[in-house]
């Protein structure tokens, strides 16, 4: 029997599709094993500013198909201060609410810790970031959806850099992590991609470009936002070498971050938000649940917020032989 009865779902950090999915599913399965289930808006701000109010299986209703989070998400620079965290702690305690779920990365999980080390409250997390570079799942919920926007874009961006004998230079997202740029990249036929855990040979990547030309009216290099160099700074070294190249930068920015979720963000999202309130209503806290070679598993928040060198270089090697 737990000893649950109220809990409360909320989204942190940067949103990424599937969020809702995610939402819906941890109010629908509260409600199903007759808990209180409340939501928090703008994530630990809303904690912090007392923004709790009570949820029903309606206020979820027509939502597992929108992007965004329709709880707000923030990141809060008031919840990093003891005084904030013990705001946020007595406005939970004012609604009774014995359990949290958030929704989030490697900044919400890390919040999480600390607010558990202080108050010992009751926490599972759920892995809601398009990056993917959370260790304890192989995918994160809204990872498949940014690859598949990614991909949509640039299969346009192929159609004119064909037509007019171009190189593009494009930048996608994922902060310290490459893992959006080497999927996409490998999705889109790209003929480099340089992600921040590898570091980049340019010589090789000259030599790539020069030899892929007699094959190729266009060409397209997938850079990572957190490479070193950055899209503007790759182009003008490759301007440097080709000057007689035409050569445009796109960087696609925040639309990866939108759009409905795919069919595997939803039911990611779907299960893992089962899963949360499940392992709750156990007696589980501080852990992250994910999915491993299909199967739920729990990792704890600091294990989970290290994904560090999780990049498999055989898809990059893939890249190169596929790309010549
Ligand atoms: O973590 C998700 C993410 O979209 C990263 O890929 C990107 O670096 C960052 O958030 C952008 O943050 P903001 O929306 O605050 O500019």
């Amino acid at each position: 029997m737990s000893n649950i009865k109220n809990i409360a779902v909320f989204t942190s950090g940067g949103d990424a599709p599937g969020m809702n999915a995610a939402i819906r599913a941890v109010v629908r399965t509260g409600l199903y094993y007759n808990l209180n289930v409340f939501g928090i808006g703008r994530g630990y701000d809303g904690m912090v500013h007392d923004d709790i109010f009570a949820m029903d299986a309606k206020s979820v209703a027509n939502i597992i198909q929108r992007g965004g989070t329709i709880l707000k998400t923030a990141r809060s620079e008031e919840f990093r201060t003891v005084e904030g965290r013990r705001r946020a702690f007595e406005n939970l305690q004012k609604k009774g609410i014995d359990g949290l779920v958030a929704i989030g990365g490697d900044g919400t999980f890390t919040g999480a810790s600390k607010f558990i080390e202080e108050y010992n409250i009751p926490i599972i997390g759920l892995p809601g970031t398009i990056d993917n570079d959370l260790a304890g799942t192989d995918f994160t919920i809204g990872y498949d959806t940014a690859i598949n926007t990614v991909i949509e874009a640039v299969d346009k961006i192929r159609d004119t850099a064909e037509s007019h004998d171009r190189v593009f230079v494009v930048e996608v997202m994922g902060r310290d992590s490459g893992l959006i740029a080497l999927r996409s990249g490998i999705s889109v036929g790209a003929e480099c991609v340089l992600i921040p855990e590898i570091k980049v040979d340019y010589e090789a990547m000259m030599d790539r470009l020069d030899r892929t030309r007699k094959n190729k009216a266009s060409r397209v290099i997938i850079v990572a936002e957190g490479d070193d160099a950055g899209a503007f700074a790759v182009a003008e070294r490759i301007k440097e070498r080709f000057p007689h190249y035409d050569l445009r930068v796109s960087i696609l920015g925040h639309i990866q971050r939108g759009g409905s979720p795919s069919c595997m963000d939803r039911v990611l999202a779907s299960r893992l938000g089962v899963a949360a309130v499940e392992a709750l209503m156990e007696g589980r806290r501080g852990e992250m649940a994910g999915l491993i070679h299909s199967k739920v598993e729990f990792t704890p928040f600091e294990k989970a917020i290290k994904h560090i060198g999780a990049v498999n270089d055989n898809l990059l090697r893939m890249v190169d032989i596929l790309s010549s």
